[in-house]
């Protein structure tokens, strides 16, 4: 019976504090799938071998993380369109044949998470959107914005440089600049996302002043450690609407579970699960 079990797992350096396997485990439970999911640390120099000996270890494919989203993508045998245009993969799919195929699903993630809050919808937005930070997160999240219909998206990073990168190679609607952009654009924009570490458990805070800031203009932040960052705290408390960053992580382990265990029909992203995960 064991050799029967769905077998998938997360891969990462260091991986330890990764709740995706406590989400995944919820969902196996809860769906009563004979299936396992667990953290695998992989060093760099292990990447390659343990990418192609997926098939043969029996797993149906993995969810890949920090240090690996782009080194992996060289191991892969098809790699997705949105997953090239992003230039980073975070799941990888063990086909019938044994190929393994990666694809991006950061982008579905945050776009599901702001559609399921209900405090956006798809479509076209007058106001522009502000993105602070342009590493690889960041990537997925401009390509969500501009699906979701934002005219402009200014994208301003530490290093402009970066930034300038993002938008040539992504092309799109994107604009980079400095941080020092921040308080001139803020009066105009729909809404505003942090991608950074920037307000994470162990890093600085980001200092940003809202005054200026539409009430309309929606807040989110990717950071989910600690789930209210002092910038969601503080476009709460003038009035704004925030959106938190775990719902993002629950969102983008979706269609990876539904490749490697079973579809679900429709997302099993519950306020039980959101509390299981942090417990
Ligand atoms: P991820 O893949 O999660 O997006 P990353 O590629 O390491 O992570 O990117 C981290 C982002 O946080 C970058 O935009 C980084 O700015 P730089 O490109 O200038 O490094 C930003 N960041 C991290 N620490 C920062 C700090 N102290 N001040 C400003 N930006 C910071």
């Amino acid at each position: 019976m064991s050799q029967d079990i769905l077998k998938a797992g997360v891969i990462g350096w260091p991986i330890s504090h990764s709740l995706s396997p406590r989400l995944h485990g919820f969902w196996l439970d809860q769906l009563s799938i004979h299936g396992r999911y667990d953290a695998v640390p992989v060093v760099p120099e292990d990447l390659a071998s343990f990418v192609r000996s997926l098939p043969e270890n029996g797993f149906q494919g993995v969810n890949v993380t920090v240090p690996h989203k782009e080194a992996v993508m060289d191991h892969c045998d098809k790699i997705d369109d949105l997953a090239l245009r992003i230039g980073a993969v975070n799941t990888l799919i063990v086909d019938d044949q044994g190929l393994i195929l990666g694809s991006n699903t950061d982008h579905y993630g945050f776009k599901q998470n702001l559609l399921a809050s209900g405090e956006i919808a798809a479509g076209p937005k007058e106001r522009a959107a502000v993105v602070i930070g342009a590493g690889g997160a960041s990537r997925a999240i401009c390509t969500a914005l501009e699906e979701l219909g934002f005219p402009k998206i200014h994208l301003l990073n530490r290093t402009v440089s970066r930034a300038q990168s993002v938008a040539r190679d992504l092309g799109g609607p994107i604009l980079p600049g400095p941080l020092s952009d921040l308080p001139a654009l803020l009066p105009d924009i729909g809404l505003l996302v942090n991608t950074s570490s920037l307000g994470m458990k162990g890093q600085d805070p980001l200092h940003v002043d809202l005054s200026d800031l539409p009430m309309e203009c929606l807040v989110t932040d990717i950071v989910y450690n600690p789930l209210m960052t002092d910038l969601l705290r503080q476009a709460r408390e003038r009035g704004n609407k925030v959106v938190d960053g775990l719902g993002m992580l629950l969102y983008q382990a979706v269609p990876g579970f539904e490749a490697w265990f079973r579809p679900m029909e429709k997302p099993m992203v519950t306020d039980a699960l959101r509390k299981y995960v942090l417990a």
